[in-house]
Parts: structure tokens; sequence; C-alpha cells
């Protein structure tokens, strides 16, 4: 009898269907009631009282054994009798959700800034990151002692060549440098918002680094006037930082622009009554602006006499801190995915 036993066992645990329906016929070869336990519990009466106690236990190990065998292939084959399932997987499982990336804070804040600008009729233009000399200061009426132009503000490209009209190659220090570029190809009136990545030579700390972006805007055409930049610039600050914003202009000084002035937005954290943000003022500098000093336009052939236009240039990680209260501007570069999922809904 105990042979009988270990080899209902064996075939217990070696049992390998592929349907449910042979499940199911196994059940009742087992553990029917014609089944071959119950043909074993028959023959379990005739055994001498001595051998009750182990061939008990055997056989009631037989029985948990194929009742949990039966179990565990019923769940995996389901119910669908005679359906052939080939994996022993559970079909109907929601699938895993696939770890998609996102937009970075950078490219999100940048494409704000061009969507709002196009709104205005603005399209966008681009220009190299290695630039010469003319583009990023002379043309911009910087003068030859102006610091800008000095090894410690700017990266220059060492010259490959020493052929005197190879000319001093520098990572642009701004993006003033594209309107240049617009300028010597395209007639007034002219419209562009110009996004890029700058280089000055910076220590980095929470408030400053060596790479950073901005976005500069130039409106040129005939009676462009110091009026139509300042609507501009508030219909920008209230689509970026709310209805409720307002802005102030300080007088400034840039090179390229006369006059020349600081643009700051109400603080959108304390709704102008001042905060550790804002450093109790009420106001936030969010861009440099001007009008277009006709030096800049007669150096690249635009009749100052007949033309004029505005200027405006911001920095993309500044205005995604002030919107984002984000502290630290080094974050931007860690790249850190904790850091850049919190701008999922921002897209
Ligand atoms: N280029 C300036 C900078 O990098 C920003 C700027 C100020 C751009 C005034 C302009 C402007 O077009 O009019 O700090």
């Amino acid at each position: 009898m105990i042979e009988k036993i270990n080899s209902l066992l064996h075939e217990v645990e070696s049992f390998a269907p592929t349907t449910a329906a042979e499940v199911e016929e196994f059940r009742i070869k087992i553990l029917g009631k014609k089944g071959a336990l119950n043909a074993l519990m028959e023959e379990f009466k005739q055994v001498p009282a001595e051998q009750k106690r182990e061939l008990g236990q055997k056989i009631n190990a037989l029985k948990q054994a194929a009742q949990e065998r039966i179990n565990t292939l019923k769940s995996s084959l389901g119910s669908g009798a005679g359906v052939k399932v080939a994996a022993v997987e559970d079909m109907t499982r929601p699938g895993s959700a696939a770890a998609d990336g996102t937009r970075h804070p950078i490219s999100i804040v940048k494409n704000q800034i061009v969507d709002i600008f196009s709104r205005l009729g603005y399209t966008v233009a681009e220009g190299p990151e290695i630039e010469d000399d003319w583009h990023v200061f002379s043309a911009l009426n910087f003068p030859l002692s102006h610091p800008a132009r000095d090894m410690q503000d700017t990266f220059f490209v060492e010259k490959q060549s020493n052929e005197p009209n190879v000319k001093d190659l520098l990572l642009r220090t701004h993006t003033s440098s594209i309107q240049v570029r617009a300028m010597d190809h395209q007639k007034p009136p002219i419209r562009i918002v110009c996004p890029g990545r700058v280089f000055r030579n910076e220590a980095i700390s929470y408030r400053a680094h060596c790479i950073f972006h901005q976005v500069e805007g130039l409106y040129i055409d005939e009676g462009v006037s110091f009026a139509d930049m300042k609507q501009s610039i508030l219909y920008f600050a209230k689509e970026m930082f709310g209805e409720s914003a307002t802005i102030r202009m300080r007088p400034s000084y840039f090179p390229f622009t006369e006059p020349s002035a600081e643009v700051d937005v109400s603080c959108n954290l304390c709704g102008g009554k001042g905060c550790n943000v804002c450093k109790g003022t009420g106001w936030l500098e969010i861009m440099g602006c001007g009008m277009v000093d006709p030096n800049v336009l007669e150096a690249s052939g635009i009749d100052s006499k007949k033309y004029s236009g505005f200027a405006f240039g911001m920095g993309v990680e500044r205005i995604a801190m002030l919107k984002y209260g984000v502290k630290d501007l080094r974050l931007y570069f860690e790249n850190d995915v904790r850091f850049l999922h919190q701008f999922d809904s921002a897209l």
C-alpha cells in the first residue's frame, strides 16, 4: 500500500497539464468519488492497527498535496476548459507603465516664453554659440574698454591659425548676438525672439553658473515707441506670472539700447507686500530692455532715421526660479529625476 501512495504522490507532483480541462479530469481521477484516494481509504480499513497511524498520515499528506496542486493549476490555467494557455501568467493583469521622460524645466519655461511672444507675432531666430567679437560686442556698440570684453567674463576660443584674417572667436555671453545676425539678413519690420545658451566665466554658485539660457527679443519697424515696449512686456508678465502681475521699469544702462531699463515684476509670492524672496521690496527683477541704439541699427545697415525698435533680454533660469520657486540654480544642471519630475504637470 505504501508503494501505491508514493506512486500517486509522484503522479500528483509531476502532473503538467496545458488545459483547465485536463486538471478537472485529473481531479476526478484522484479526488473524485470513485477516485484513487477513496479507493485507498477502502483499502485502509483492512490495514492492521499498528500500521494505521503511519499510513493514515501518508494518505492525508497525499490528499493535501493533490488538493494544493489542483488548486494552483486551476488558478493559473483559468476555467476556460479546452483553451490552451502557453505561459502560466495572468493575462488580465494591467501592464506595467513604461517609464516616460519629461521635459526639462528650462525647456518648459523657454517654450512658454516663446509661446507668449509668438501670440504677439514674434517668430523664433537662432544663432551660433561660438561667435565672433563683431556679433557679440562690436556691432552692439560695446566700447573697446568694456569689462565684458575681458578674459575674466568671456570665454575666448584659442585661435587655431595665425593668419591675420582668422577672426577672434568666443562663446557668446548673451543672445543679443542673434539680433545682429537677424538685422544683417532681414529688412524691417523685424519681430523676433531668440532663445539660446550663453556662457560666462563665472564661479558656480546657487545664483550663478557659467552656462545658462536667455531669450532675447527684438522689434524694429517704423514708429516703434517706448510705450509699445512697455505694453509688450506687461503682456508678457501677465501671461507668465498671472493676470494680477504688474511691472515697473528702472533706468539702467546697456551699450546697445538708449534709453535702457531694468524690468521688475510684482512679487507673485507676497503679492507685492514684501517677503524674503523679493527681499522685502515687493518686486523681482526679470529682464533688461531698451530702445535699440541708433548706432546698432546703423552698424547693421538699417536707417535709424526711418526705423526705431526695442529689444529685451531675460534669463530663462531666473524666470523659472521665480515662477516655480527654485532656490538653487545648480539644480537645473544636476538632472536629478526627483527634481525634474516635479515639473511633469507644467508641460
Ligand atoms: N544682453 C543683456 C544681458 O545679457 C540683456 C539685455 C538687456 C538684452 C537689454 C537686451 C536689452 O536686448 O535691451 O545681460
